[in-house]
């Protein structure tokens, strides 16, 4: 081998051994650089004959593009590795499975609205819904419970401005329904004759300056009227066990009345059931309010309450999640946690 390709020799094992595109030049910069070993064969070419010159020339040129082409290769290899390199990190694989968006789920108390609403629609009540902002009227007035009357010290209400108020319970709607009711009747109540029953739940937010592991400012109550020509406790008492044990999916369930007092009830009685078996067995668990409607609130009904009597119940549903699901605390319900509201999906 002579000297010239030796020299390719060397050159081409130098840019193979050369791993990065920086060592490349460095390794170029040896051979063809301004004092590399190829270009000062080419500056000592001064000292040759002009015949010498011509042969060695030609010589050197050839192995100066030799070693130009093994740079070239080298260099293109160098990309390559690159592209294969950086292809490999952004491989994606399309077997996987896709990421599932998070899906949302109805809230417990809303789980147990809808469950009322179900039970109580199967006993054909409708649904009403109606204002959060109520007028003092429809909250407290309406309902037998004056200005002065002490019953509105029972509740701690949040008033708005203007001398609305965040209603306190879902009473004011027996009196809006049964108001629109009425007017639906009109003509068959002013010919004295009678009109269909009413009977209806109002389930929805109400709001109490109040809080600790029971009570919440905003809570849920539903509201349930019968009014007709002879609705009797007895009936109210058969409501309410079916609902109960429709709810709870349970028929030793024991349901009894305590009596007690509310502006719009006369006689008025508390709820409460007890539960055979399971951890709270044998315990009296207040569930709600209830009573014969008072004859002042069928009056502002536009009824006579001479000819239309019936009765009302308001019940916790907060309370009735709780007691379905064995929650402790009102305020979980309210605080957001997704750890906590999954549970119920
Ligand atoms: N409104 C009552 C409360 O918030 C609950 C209630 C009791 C509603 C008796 C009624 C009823 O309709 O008849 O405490």
């Amino acid at each position: 081998m002579n000297d010239l390709e030796l020299l390719v020799q060397s050159a081409t094992e130098a840019f193979v051994a050369a791993a990065t595109p920086a060592d490349l030049e460095n390794a170029k910069a040896r051979f063809l650089g301004k004092s590399g070993s190829l270009t000062e064969l080419l500056k000592g070419m001064g000292a040759l004959s002009v015949e010498d010159k011509k042969t060695r020339g030609a010589a050197i040129n050839q192995a100066k593009q030799q070693v130009e082409a093994a740079l070239t290769a080298r260099r293109q290899a160098l990309a390559d590795d690159e592209l294969a390199l950086q292809l490999r990190a952004e491989s994606l694989d399309v077997s996987l499975p896709g990421r599932r968006r998070g899906e949302g789920g109805l809230h417990p108390v809303s789980l147990t609205l809808e469950r009322m609403e179900a039970i109580f629609g199967s006993m054909g009540f409708a649904v009403a819904d109606g204002p959060e902002i109520e007028t003092d009227w429809f909250n407290f007035t309406a309902l037998n419970t004056p200005e002065d009357h002490p019953a509105r010290s029972m509740h701690d209400t949040f008033y708005v401005e203007g001398g609305n108020l965040l209603r306190t319970h879902t009473s004011p709607m027996q009196v809006r329904y049964a108001v629109q009711h009425v007017k639906q009747h009109a003509e068959a109540v002013g010919r004295g004759e009678r009109i269909p029953e009413i009977r209806v739940i109002a389930p929805g937010r109400t709001y109490r300056v109040d809080s600790d592991a029971t009570h919440s400012p905003m809570f849920h109550q539903c509201e349930g009227l019968w009014i007709g020509e002879a609705v009797s406790f007895t009936d109210l008492k058969a409501v309410f066990a079916d609902f109960f044990r429709n709810f709870f999916e349970t028929d030793d369930l024991d349901i009894r009345f305590r009596p007690s007092f509310f502006p719009f009830t006369e006689p008025s009685a508390e709820v409460d059931i007890a539960f055979a078996s399971g951890p709270l067995k044998g315990r009296w668990l207040e569930v709600g309010g209830s009573g014969q409607v008072h004859p002042n609130v069928v009056r502002n009904f536009g009824l006579d309450p001479e000819k239309y009597i019936g009765f009302a119940f308001g019940l916790g549903p907060d309370r009735l999640t709780m007691l379905r699901y064995g929650v402790n605390d009102l305020r979980l319900f309210y605080e957001g946690d997704l750890r906590f509201l999954s549970q119920f999906q």
